[in-house]
């Protein structure tokens, strides 16, 4: 038997979302839900028209690009397939630090097309590292895709073939990004208060 829909006029009326949770630690928001998701639909009629006819293997870096992840293939008109790496970075508060593999990618990608998915490009450190490993498998290209780019930071030679939104050097948190993994399910990009990071 199915579930029974509830129908009262109570039930019908979205909850609101208790803000209690983040607005002690986030200072602002930077980009909205609305801009995200405008956002995200170009991107992936960008990434359909340069991958037309083609089959995809998409490799997301695990874990911040979840809900990126899920929100573009919904979007993605195109056959694909999905892997994932994991990748931590030892580092303390904000700083990244030691780059350690998680999880390795289980797909064959040798003689296929590749969009390699990251939630943010910052130091350039992660896809510096990532983008050699998915080469040496042989692919017959390598896309990268980032949702933020924050380009004042880079210290790799990096660029990113598509890019969500350039940001400035705020270190942000939601929509799949986290602080101490904190904040990952905000539904917007936002503005970390300082003294979280930097206790006085
Ligand atoms: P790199 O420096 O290697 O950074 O390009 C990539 C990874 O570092 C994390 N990162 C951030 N995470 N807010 C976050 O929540 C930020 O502002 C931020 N900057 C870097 C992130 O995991 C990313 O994949």
């Amino acid at each position: 038997m199915s579930a029974k829909l509830k129908t009262s006029a109570k039930s019908r009326v979205a909850p609101k979302r208790s803000e209690g949770g983040w607005r002690k630690e986030i200072e602002r928001v930077l980009i909205t839900e609305a801009q995200i998701a405008r956002r995200v639909e170009s991107l992936a009629r960008e990434i359909e028209k340069d991958f037309r006819g083609r089959e995809l293997v998409i490799v997301s870096l695990l874990n911040g690009t979840v809900v990126f992840l899920a929100d573009l293939i919904r979007q993605l008109n195109l056959p694909l397939r999905l892997d994932f790496i994991g990748v931590a970075s030892y580092g303390t508060g904000t700083e990244s630090g030691e780059l350690v593999f998680t999880k390795e990618l289980c797909l064959d990608v040798r003689g296929r097309d590749v969009l390699l998915l990251d939630d943010i490009l910052d130091t350039g450190k992660t896809l510096h590292r990532v983008l050699p490993k998915i080469r040496a498998l042989r692919p017959r290209r390598v896309k990268t895709c980032v949702l933020l780019d924050k380009p004042a930071r880079r210290l790799e030679k990096i660029r990113a073939d598509y890019v969500g939104f350039a940001i400035p050097d705020f270190f942000v948190v939601g929509y799949g990004l986290d602080f101490a993994e904190r904040h990952r399910n905000l539904p917007f990009v936002g503005v970390l208060k300082p003294h979280v990071f930097k206790p006085a």
